[in-house]
């Protein structure tokens, strides 16, 4: 499927600033490493974690990790078996040092969280979303979604997050955040 420009600017935009990224998630943090290393911590919120139940075993994918990957290694803490995906290359190879100087099994992959095209079908147990507000195309974004967990899930949550979804994103569209980036139109 054909990239949009949107896409192609937010992708770009977001594969530059991955390095600051990350030096501004870990500057206050210098345990960082360590926290998630030795600590097994976690950086999610009580709602999430309950939301989700016990992951031990499951097959969990983090739509848009980032260079910190902090809530990838925060599943896989809980004993999930993680994939962590970012539209940015950059984002994708400092995560992937990250998995591996801490010593986590993490799958690491560049994919748009909109079509997650090499992820397959029924695939996943459960799928974590942040900060939706960078995907252009969330009606495209929940049939993928539902393309690849499983039946069973997917009937739990699929009309009350899709809302959600929703909601938020319509929030965020109006306001200032998407107009610094120059060129993108919604
Ligand atoms: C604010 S960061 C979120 C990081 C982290 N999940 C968190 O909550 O702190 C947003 C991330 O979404 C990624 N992103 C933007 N559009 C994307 C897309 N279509 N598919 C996958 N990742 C995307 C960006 O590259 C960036 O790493």
């Amino acid at each position: 499927m054909a990239e949009s420009r949107n896409t192609q600017i937010i992708r770009d935009a977001w594969d530059q600033y991955q390095g600051d990224h990350l030096k501004f998630n870990i500057k206050d943090r210098p345990d960082f490493y360590a926290f998630f290393e030795k600590g097994g911590g976690t950086d999610l919120s009580k709602e999430e974690m309950e939301l989700a139940g016990d992951v031990s075993g499951l097959d969990l994918l983090d739509t848009c990790c980032a260079a910190d990957a902090r809530q990838s290694l925060s599943w896989a803490n809980l004993g999930a078996s993680v994939t962590g995906c970012d539209i940015t290359p950059s984002a994708i190879q400092n995560a992937t040092q990250t998995a591996r100087r801490i010593g986590k099994d993490i799958t690491f992959v560049v994919v748009d969280a909109q079509t997650l095209e090499p992820i397959d079908d029924a695939s996943q147990d459960l799928l974590y979303a942040t900060y939706i507000v960078w995907l252009e195309d969330l009606s495209q974004a929940a049939r993928t979604w539902h393309r690849v967990v499983t039946a069973q899930n997917v009937q739990e949550t699929r009309r009350e997050r899709t809302a959600r979804m929703r909601r938020t994103h319509r929030n965020f569209r109006t306001g200032a955040t998407n107009q610094r980036i120059k060129g993108l139109r919604w």
